[in-house]
């Protein structure tokens, strides 16, 4: 308690979540601690089955655990109602997929003030700041584009503002990449970067080594725990040329 200022935006304590039973019981999350600090940005990353999306679902309160605790700012959110946990999902915590998960019937200002109405703001505040995110990443004259018009970059673009457009605590991505060629990826990339500049408290699972070298701490999972914890020496000033982007 006492210091607010140190109380992380983020916690995991001793976090499990098997499925299933007997024979056929799977660890996809064997007990894990995390402290995400206001303004960070942790990567996870790790082989495919070793629990990543588990783990990011429990932290964003789409599953529950079998075991441990979530706290954000503090407030345990694994035990809570549903109906609080909804409305955390609605203010406080967003979630970029892999897939993006748009809205196909709906053009891309509707995606992204779409959060922001859903978190109670008003559909004229929710629509310029939906067409001032918009703006920001880079993707002026496409708010009134369907997805289906929009490239694989863009479409992230639009979803990682659609995350961003009810001013979350934290952006949880779960390979946000994954889906996209070399150049969307770049894109998506510097979006991240200039995110993590901006103060945005970030928890990306990625493959990409480029994407975890922006990340202030980078950790490693296997079969369903945190192992590693490194400092990526990549600090946004030299990952352009670390990556041969130019600034
Ligand atoms: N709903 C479910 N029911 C049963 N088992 C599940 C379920 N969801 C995940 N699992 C299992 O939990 C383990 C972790 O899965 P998870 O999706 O978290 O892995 P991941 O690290 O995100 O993998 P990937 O990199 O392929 O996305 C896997 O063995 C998976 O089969
Ligand atoms: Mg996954």
């Amino acid at each position: 308690m006492g210091n607010a200022a140190a109380t992380p935006v983020l916690s995991a304590r001793g976090l499990r979540k098997e499925y299933g039973k007997g024979e056929g019981l799977v660890r996809a999350v064997g007990g894990v601690d995390l402290d995400v600090g206001a303004g960070e940005t942790v990567a996870i990353m790790g082989p495919s089955g070793c629990g990543k999306s588990t783990l990011l679902h429990l932290l964003g309160g789409l599953d529950r655990p079998s075991g441990g605790e979530v706290l954000l700012n503090g407030r345990r959110i694994d035990n809570t109602s549903e109906n609080a946990l909804a409305r955390m999902r609605r203010t406080d915590v967003s979630y970029v997929f892999q897939s993006f998960h748009l809205m196909e019937e709906l053009t891309a200002v509707e995606n992204v003030e779409l959060s922001a109405l859903l978190a109670g703001r008003s559909p004229q505040a929710a629509r310029r700041r939906a067409e001032e995110l918009l703006d920001r990443l880079g993707l002026v004259g496409r708010s009134r584009f369907l997805p289906s018009a929009l490239s694989g970059g863009q479409r992230q673009r639009v979803a990682v503002a659609r995350a961003l457009s009810n001013e979350p605590l934290v952006v949880l991505a779960d390979e946000p990449t994954g889906n996209l060629d070399s150049a969307a990826t770049l894109d998506v990339l510097h979006l991240f970067k200039d995110l993590h500049e901006s103060g945005q408290t970030l928890v990306i699972v990625t493959h990409d080594a480029r994407i975890a070298a922006t990340a202030d701490r980078m950790f490693s999972m296997r079969d369903g725990v945190l192992v590693d914890e490194t400092r990526p020496t990549g600090a946004p000033g030299r990952l352009g040329a670390l990556i041969g982007l130019e600034d």
